[in-house]
């Protein structure tokens, strides 16, 4: 068989992304790593995976892997990206990159001497209605654009216990990154402060935040727009919502309130000198997928589609989480390998896209003090700035 060999590494999430690697013209085998023999037996079956291992060592020990996907809890994915880069594996890895600015050194720095492949999978830009705002940004239909207001709402009772009292900030990728992709910068410093305060019971799990909802203000490198962003795990009367609003001089367009649907664009006429205020035509608008931009085998994940493929036993329906973006993430981190370059989301720009939750929730641990974040994408490391040593160790 030609082609790389793919660990899928926990099988929560991890399950998604197994028939997409499956379905990959440049993989030749998906190994699945996962502790729970029950959940990776039942993954197995309905997939028709030969090999399962049940420790990350044995991946890392294994040869004939050539790339790990990281799909174990959040508190995980230092450790093994630094494990598996060391041990000679490509490595992609769900959000966050990881949760303290000593760990992102690590990873860039495991990323640097181990010569492999990073990649933080980051589904935000991947997803229809990014590529939708996307095309009408470079198109130049905003005009020049004047807020962003990223959001993630997500009310986490009844998830794993380790998501309590999580730091709202330290998940912000998908809802600043596509800022931060828009604009093509990084954010220069933050502010952020802590709103409302957690309920004894949801304050357990040993973190340093008493917030059930973090709203930050990013100051973004070279550009004079703003992004305003949201975070919420707990005690927020909302359903859930991850995505953004982009406002430009000539159009705005919303994110559907209920996560789902199609995007309210505002289009701004400009002024007819007679009435107050500029005329404003709001429409939906319908976001396209983009399966045309994939491998033929892999644009069917843009929407939920039927798989069988050998091995398994009968049909299974496959979801299209995340706007569609799961097979591009799968497709950019094969070809990366394949390609031999960087990915789109390597560990410098993994890294901007991680620090700046990690600065704002230690913003607003200091009442909204203004912290600077590393560039991590300016060459050379003595370009790497940082907050005040005094606000990391709070
Ligand atoms: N949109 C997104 O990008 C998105 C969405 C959901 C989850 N995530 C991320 O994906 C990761 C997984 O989320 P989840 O909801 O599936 O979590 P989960 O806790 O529900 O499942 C994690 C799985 O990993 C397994 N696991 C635990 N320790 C392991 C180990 N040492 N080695 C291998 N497997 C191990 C668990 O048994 C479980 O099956 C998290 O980091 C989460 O932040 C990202």
């Amino acid at each position: 068989m030609s082609g790389i060999t793919v660990a899928v590494v926990g099988l929560g999430f991890g399950q998604d992304f197994v028939p997409i690697y499956l379905a990959h013209p440049a993989v030749a085998e998906v190994v699945l790593v996962e502790p729970d023999p029950a959940r990776a037996a039942e993954v197995a079956q309905r997939f028709g995976v030969r090999r399962v291992l049940h420790g990350f060592e044995e991946a890392l020990a294994d040869p004939s892997i050539d790339a790990v996907h990281v799909l174990a809890p959040v508190v995980f994915h230092a450790e093994m990206t630094v494990a598996a880069l060391d041990a000679g594996k490509h490595v992609a890895c769900a959000v966050p990159m990881a949760t303290t600015l000593e760990d992102l050194d690590r990873i860039i720095d495991a990323a640097d001497r181990s010569g492999r492949r990073y990649m933080m999978m980051e589904t935000s830009v991947h997803g229809r209605e990014y590529l939708t705002v996307e095309s009408m940004f470079r198109a130049g239909e905003f005009g020049s654009p004047t807020l962003y207001r990223g959001f993630h709402v997500q009310n986490l009772d009844g998830f794993p216990s380790y998501w309590l009292g999580f730091p709202p900030m330290h998940y912000v990728t998908h809802a600043l990154s596509p800022a931060l992709a828009l604009f093509d910068t990084t954010v220069a410093s933050v502010r952020a402060n802590g709103s409302g305060r957690l309920t004894p019971d949801h304050a357990r799990g040993g973190f340093d935040n008493p917030f059930p909802v973090e709203v930050g203000t990013f100051l973004l490198r070279g550009t004079d727009v703003v992004a305003d962003v949201v975070m919420s795990f707990f005690q927020t009367g909302r359903s859930y919502i991850e995505g953004f609003s982009l406002y430009g001089e000539r159009r705005g367009v919303e994110w559907p309130a209920d996560n789902e649907g199609p995007l309210t664009v505002h289009d701004m006429l400009p002024s007819d000198g007679v009435h107050r205020g500029n005329r404003v035509t709001t429409r939906l608008h319908e976001p396209a997928d983009h399966g045309h931009l994939l491998p033929p085998p892999l644009a069917p994940f843009v929407r939920p589609t039927t798989v069988r493929f050998p091995g398994m036993t009968e049909p299974v329906t496959v979801a299209d989480g995340h706007g569609g973006s799961h097979p591009f993430l799968v497709h950019e981190f094969v070809s990366a390998i394949v390609e031999d370059r960087p990915s789109r989301i390597d560990e410098r720009i993994a890294a901007a896209w991680t620090a700046p939750g990690i600065c704002a929730h230690q913003s607003a641990l200091h009442d909204g003090e203004l912290v600077p974040v590393p560039d991590y994408t300016a060459p050379g490391r003595e370009a790497r700035g940082g907050p005040d040593p005094s606000l990391r160790s709070a």
